[in-house]
Order: C-alpha cells, then structure tokens, then sequence
C-alpha cells in the first residue's frame, strides 16, 4: 500500500514512518510542512529507502495538497499533522483551528476527490485514518475510564481543534461515504518527542539543572503510551480496523504527574552517577496551574485488544527508563531540536 502520512517529521507521525518502513513492505509519501516541532532529523534510519518520500506541504494549502494526492495516488491517508501543545494553544488557539480544524476539513476534501476518481476496487480498499486524542473526552473524575462512547467535552483550545477535527471524520464518512478510521490515544512518550512536553521536558531540564516545573500540586493524572506501541496500533487499525468505526488506545499506565517526575529523577540519578545536580528531586519546583487543566485521563483499550488483537508491549518502567537513557544519548539532536525556538520557559499562562 502507498500511504500518504501527513505530520510524518514529528513525534508521533516519525515514529509510524519508521514502523511503516522498517517493519511493513508499505511505501510512504511523508507530507508535512516542517513547523517549530517538525524535524527531518527523526527520519534518518528511512529516509534513504526507496519506499520513503518527503513532500514539504503544509496541510491548509489546498492547491499543494491537491497536487500530492495527483502526483502519488495514495492508497490510504494517516493523517497526524496538528498543533499538538495544550499549553501553546493557551497562547495561541489560532495556529490550532488553522492546521487541526481547516488543515483537517482540506485534507478531507482533497482525500475525498482522490477516492471517488479512484477504479471500484481501489475505491473499497481506500482508507482515510485519523489520529486524534483522548483529550476531547474531557476530564476524568477519580474513577471509570474513557471508552469510545464517552461524550465528548474538550477543555483546551487544543482538544477542542481536535474535536471538531474528529466531528468533520465522521461527517465525511456519513455524508460522503469516505472510507474513514479514527483512533483516539492517550499520552504518548519515547525518543524524538520535542521537549516541551512533560517528560522530554523533565528530562533535558534535569539534565542542565533547571528547575522541574510540575503543575498546581501534581495530583493530576495521565495514562502513559510509548509511541512505538501506538505507532504499532494505528498501522493495526490503518490494516485491519472497520470502515466508520473509533478504536480508543491506551497504555494502561495512569500515573500522577508529580509519580512520573520523581520516577525520572531517580533514573537521572541512577544514570548520571556523577552530576552535580543529583539527588535530581531537589530540583521539583511547584508552579501555578495550567488553565482549564483536566485532572484525569485513562483508557479503555478494550475494543482494539479485542477486535484487533493489539496490546502494549511496554510498561510504564520499561518504556521511562529506555525513554530517559534515549534523551540522555542524544543530548545533541535535543538542543539542535530546540535552538532559537524553544528554551523550556513557562508556557500556556497568557489566557
Ligand atoms: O492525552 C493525549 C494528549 O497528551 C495529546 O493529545 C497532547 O498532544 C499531548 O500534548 C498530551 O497532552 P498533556 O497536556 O497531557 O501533555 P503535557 O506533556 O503538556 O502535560 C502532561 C501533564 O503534565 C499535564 O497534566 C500537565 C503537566 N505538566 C506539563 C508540563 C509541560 C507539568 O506539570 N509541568 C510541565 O512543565
């Protein structure tokens, strides 16, 4: 299969690309426009193979979109590309309506005239996947877990972007009859992740130093999922998952925040025998509380363990540890990552 992967130099869409090529005899046509997050860097192992290639596109030029379905033909679409940081769409929501709601809406279009020019045939096999999160759920109380009938009730302007991305899937698959799948995941960790985000961020602070900023008292709640188990699911769902339908996945790990920082500064402390900065708790600081911020996610992966036959092979323990020795080893490619775009300041308090 020739699939397009729209968001393929990020953190998540690199480490499908790298599945796909690696793993599978598909053949990939990587779109995406190289944002602040974007790094072609994480392509390296693939990038030279014969079944990979790289179109610079961003998802809400319609025209440029409209010339990679003509020149390559996909078979199928998994499209990742979005503005994925709760705290900058704080800052700034209107990055995320373009790229998550418009860049969706065009990509929905341009999919949907590929496949109605496609032969019968082609037309049946034509998959359009989209990969969202389970943060349009809303928060979780202390108990129960988000299944794919839970009503959506996002708090972000991020997840919100990422709802209505989610409502215009459905619509097009109802309305029109694209052939759409759309999974949902929780929080995501590994290697290339841009260090913005909790653990990355965590890590690379810890290593210079610097204060380890955990929001309000850090009680709130995640459910961790190493991005090689879900790049591993979604090429599951893209393969074997039904037209129309929602696969929820999860890792099966909740921790609270303040669980995940501590568990990362005593790895530090193990790997790093010899930095000044040990023991690395010292450095946990206490900061104010994101805006809006949902106190629990967790998830219910029954459905593509049991239709699909997919499970997680990481745990939480394993999956940190090869995580932080990952940044540990690769302290180049993070400060390359973030040079002139990001130094680990407090984002997401503009609101
Ligand atoms: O659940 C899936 C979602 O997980 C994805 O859809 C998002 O794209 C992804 O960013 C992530 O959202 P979160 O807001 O949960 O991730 P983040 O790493 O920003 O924060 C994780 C938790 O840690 C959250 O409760 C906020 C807290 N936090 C975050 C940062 C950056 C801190 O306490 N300190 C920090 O410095």
């Amino acid at each position: 299969m020739k699939i397009l992967v729209t968001g393929g130099a990020g953190f998540i869409g690199s480490a499908v690309i790298r599945h796909l090529i690696s793993e599978t005899q598909h053949s990939v046509v990587n779109v995406d426009c190289l944002t602040y997050a974007g790094n072609l860097s994480t392509l390296d192992q693939v990038s030279s193979n014969p079944r990979y290639v790289f179109e610079k596109v961003n998802i809400c030029d319609s025209v440029a979109v409209q010339n990679v379905f003509e020149q390559h033909r996909p078979d199928a679409v998994m499209h990742l590309a979005a503005e994925s940081h709760v705290d900058r769409s704080i800052d700034g929501p209107s990055a995320f309506i373009q790229t998550n709601v418009v860049g969706t809406y065009i990509m929905l279009e341009a999919s949907r005239r590929h496949w109605q020019s496609l032969p019968f045939q082609q037309q049946g096999a034509f998959r359009f996947h989209h990969i969202s999160t389970d943060e349009v759920y809303g928060s979780l109380g202390d108990e129960g877990l988000f299944t794919e009938q839970t009503p959506y009730d996002p708090s972000s302007p991020y997840s919100a972007s990422k709802a209505a991305s989610d409502h215009l899937v459905r619509a097009w698959n109802r309305t029109y009859g694209l052939p759409t799948v759309l999974t949902n995941c929780s929080n995501n960790y590994g290697p290339f992740q841009y260090p913005e985000k909790l653990i990355p961020l965590t890590i690379t602070s810890a290593l210079a130093g610097k204060p380890l900023p955990v929001y309000g008292k850090g009680e709130n709640i995640r459910d961790w999922l190493y991005v090689d188990d879900h790049a591993r699911a979604l090429v599951v769902v893209l393969e074997r998952g039904r037209i129309g339908e929602t696969y929820n996945i999860g890792g099966n790990s909740e921790r609270k925040n303040i669980d995940v920082v501590r568990t990362i500064c005593a790895l530090m402390d193990e790997a790093n025998q010899d930095s000044n900065h040990r023991p690395h708790e010292k450095l946990i600081t206490f900061v104010k509380d994101r805006p809006g911020h949902d106190h629990r996610y967790a998830i219910d992966a029954s459905k593509i363990r049991q239709d699909l036959g997919w499970s997680p092979a990481e745990t939480f323990e394993s999956g940190l540890k090869k995580t932080v020795h990952w940044y540990l080893a690769n302290k180049e490619w993070c400060d390359q990552a973030v040079a002139g775009r990001y130094s680990g300041e407090r984002l997401g308090l503009k609101g």
